[in-house]
């Protein structure tokens, strides 16, 4: 018997460019399961039905599927580190090219130009920022939050980083906005990006199989400088680095040699 849920991916990819045989199987059937519920539709092949007519649905769906979960600068612990990292190679080598990819709303990138504001010149670095949602680039672009955002920000940090629009909702001041270049990329079939010095793919790799995670960690070795860095997320580890050519040099960052 042909599986429904690969019939599905299959013509899920045709309707959306996203391929769901990268990502962990149980994962996405328990999202897919959560929306069909939601939309009182029985089974996979009525869902795949309701998508074909209905490209609403499909945007809903593909947002039910993408988690968008993020915060300015989450597990901040890290980030000391990281800047940490980020200062000695700036004793070697500037410029600096970042990028951010699987950005969903915009708080790592903007976390990354507040962080390199305070540390060097405007010229001595950029900012690209990617994600495959539309949804959340457009989110991103307009850098509109509430004030559960805060969350990791200290006072004077919420004073620095945004304008109070009212009504409890707060936009990343224009200043900061200017130093990221959004634009949408699919880490699965896009190519990546060239001559970076450093790279954030935080929290987006824990959905994808072993073999898309070995695709990305090629993709993202090569897409280093030599020296450059990867930034993973909280519970996101290389297991074997120097297959890649890279090496830990601490426990979420990652050094190509
Ligand atoms: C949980 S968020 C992580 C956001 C941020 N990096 C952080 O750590 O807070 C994961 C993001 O990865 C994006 N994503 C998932 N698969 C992707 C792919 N194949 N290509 C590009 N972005 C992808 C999702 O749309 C989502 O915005």
């Amino acid at each position: 018997m042909i599986d429904e849920y690969w019939e599905f991916a299959d013509d899920f990819l045709t309707l959306t460019d996203i391929d769901l045989s990268c990502y962990n199987k149980p994962q996405v059937l328990r999202r897919l399961t959560a929306f069909r519920q939601k939309q009182r539709i029985d089974s996979l092949p009525q869902l795949l039905e309701a998508l074909k007519s209905d490209p609403a649905l499909v945007k809903e769906c593909l947002d039910r599927l993408t988690i968008n979960v993020t915060e300015f600068f989450r597990d901040r612990e890290y980030w000391q580190v990281f800047k940490d990292n980020v200062s000695l190679l700036a004793t070697k080598r500037l410029p600096l090219r970042f990028w951010s990819a699987g950005c969903a709303s915009g708080e790592e990138p903007y976390s990354l130009a507040y962080m390199l504001i305070n540390m060097l010149p405007r010229a001595c670095w950029m900012i690209e920022a990617s994600d495959f949602s539309n949804r959340a680039l457009v989110a991103a672009q307009e850098g509109i939050y509430n004030s559960k955002a805060f969350k990791n920000l200290t006072e004077e940090e919420v004073l620095l980083f945004f304008n109070s629009l009212g009504n409890d909702l707060y936009q990343v001041k224009k200043s900061l906005r200017q130093c990221v270049n959004f634009f949408r990329h699919n880490l699965f079939t896009d190519p990546y990006p060239t001559n970076l010095d450093v790279a954030l793919c935080r929290n987006v790799i824990i959905y994808f199989t072993e073999k898309a995670k070995k695709r990305f960690f090629t993709g993202i070795a090569e897409a280093l400088n030599p020296g450059g860095l990867l930034f993973l997320g909280g519970s996101e580890q290389i297991i074997t680095p120097s297959v890649y050519g890279l090496e830990r040099v601490d426990v979420y960052i990652y050094k190509k040699g």
